[in-house]
């Protein structure tokens, strides 16, 4: 790509995220239930990892990779996995050249346990791996949540962060847990989790910024 062309893209993308990050503010401003962009979920991410971060970062979905991209500059260690079969080649090719960053293919029920067994610290994990309509996977069950949170409690680190996207989605309707049951299931990781909901990310982890007034 010439130089000129890649700064015109360079532009249109932070035209189009600001143009969405206005969008979010409006919506929050109206107290609607507003969905936050990518880049607002990032931020909310990095502002609520403790210093220091961890060196590992879990993801369960990897999609297009674009929270793959986001982190690999910041973890010594990225691992997502996917479970859709044109999905995970693409994330494979995009991320072909980074040394530090592994795409594992297949349903998070079965291998986020293996994993899991190679880690002896800390990570932090970004659970998002369930089915997103078409162009996407599904596993054995839509979203295996509560799985992923049974495997992490039977882990021997019990300080890890941990997100977990779409809290709206936890209505407890059609086979979809409810948010007590994730809040209890994270509470059996680690009882002192401070446990909270930003920008429809459920986040628990062992310390909180102070809310910001
Ligand atoms: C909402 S998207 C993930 C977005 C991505 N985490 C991000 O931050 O950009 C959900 C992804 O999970 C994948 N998926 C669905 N069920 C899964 C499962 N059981 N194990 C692993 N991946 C799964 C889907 O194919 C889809 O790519």
């Amino acid at each position: 790509m010439s130089k000129s062309k890649g700064l015109l893209q360079s532009l249109k993308q932070r035209r189009h995220r600001l143009r969405n990050e206005r969008r979010y503010l409006e919506a929050v401003r109206r107290g609607d239930y507003a969905l936050p962009p990518p880049s607002v979920k990032l931020a909310i991410m990095e502002r609520n990892v403790p210093a220091p971060r961890p060196r590992v970062f879990v993801e369960t979905g990897t999609y297009h990779g674009e929270t793959v991209a986001a982190m690999k500059p910041l973890y010594a260690s990225v691992i997502s996995i996917e479970i859709d079969d044109t999905l995970y080649r693409k994330a494979c090719e995009r991320f072909a050249l980074d040394a530090n960053v592994r795409i594992v293919h297949g349903d998070c029920a079965g291998e986020l346990p293996g994993i899991l067994a190679t880690l002896r610290e800390p990570a932090v994990f970004w659970l998002d791996g369930h089915y997103s309509g078409a162009g996407t996977g599904k596993g054995v069950v839509a979203d295996p949540i509560l799985m992923s949170l049974d495997q992490i409690a039977a882990h021997p680190v019990k300080d890890h962060v941990i997100f977990i996207d779409d809290a709206r989605t936890f209505d407890g309707r059609e086979g979809r847990p409810d948010l007590s049951e994730v809040f209890g299931r994270l509470k059996k990781i680690n009882s002192r989790y401070i446990l909270r909901i930003l920008g429809d990310i459920v986040i628990a982890a062992t310390a909180a910024p102070p809310p910001v007034c």
